[in-house]
């Protein structure tokens, strides 16, 4: 794809905690990021069977809502011993109140009943851009580690506390955000799943300013 991303998009997304990471993430390029939330656009339902197609479903509504591109991300854990799950439902594991502490305990509890002697996991987050003429790009970063029980510290959000990123003996749970989500100056992989992400859309579509 040649086709550059500049001047003004649109976030698909209604958290606000999405929204700050993606426009810090997008200020270096000169990028101007507006949320659909803002916006007022609906949020579609998430009908995809992977993150690609969710994070595409969200962009595309988003890019015909607003008439402008559109960036969506979707994301979540996989557990091995689970057979990836709960990947795309992984928001949902933590019900309407949110409670990653109970959704963790579940996948402690699952994990233990499975049987398997696997602790693997990997975090996943797919990026989708839209344009309003229909053309997508889409990209996705894993980061690949070990489940950490009990969870361990406070930083970060979701699952951060039951995650320690293989090279690491820590939990993203006890990491500061430039650790866990910087894009190294130097041009090295960025450790979490969305900064890499983030780093394979801008090496596609973005010039720095
Ligand atoms: P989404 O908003 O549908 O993409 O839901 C993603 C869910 O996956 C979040 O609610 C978190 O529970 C989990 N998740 C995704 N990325 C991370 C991360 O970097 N740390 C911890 N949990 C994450």
């Amino acid at each position: 794809m040649s086709r550059k991303l500049e001047g003004k998009i649109v976030i698909a997304t209604h958290n606000a905690g999405k929204l700050r990471e993606m426009r810090e993430l997008l200020a270096p390029f000169g990028i101007e990021a507006v949320s659909a939330g803002e916006l007022g656009l609906a949020e579609p339902e998430e009908t995809g069977d992977d993150f690609i197609a969710n994070a595409l479903i969200k962009a595309r509504a988003a890019a015909h809502g607003a008439g402008l591109p559109a960036l969506a991300d979707d994301s979540g854990l996989c557990v091995e011993a689970l057979g990836d799950a709960p990947g795309i439902y992984s928001a949902r594991w933590a019900g309407e109140s949110k409670d990653f502490s109970a959704a963790m305990a579940r996948i402690e509890d699952e994990v233990r009943n499975s049987g398997s002697p696997s602790r693997r996991a990997h975090f996943v987050s797919a990026l989708a851009l839209a344009w309003p003429d229909g053309e997508t790009a889409t990209f996705e970063g894993k980061v690949f580690g070990d489940l950490a029980f009990p969870p361990r510290g406070t930083a970060g959000f979701g699952y951060d506390p039951c995650f320690t990123p293989d090279g690491y003996e820590r939990t993203f749970g006890e990491m500061s955000a430039e650790e866990k989500h910087g894009i190294p100056a130097d041009g090295s992989k960025a450790l979490s799943h969305r900064a890499r992400a983030f780093q394979m859309l801008a090496a596609a579509l973005l010039a720095r300013e």
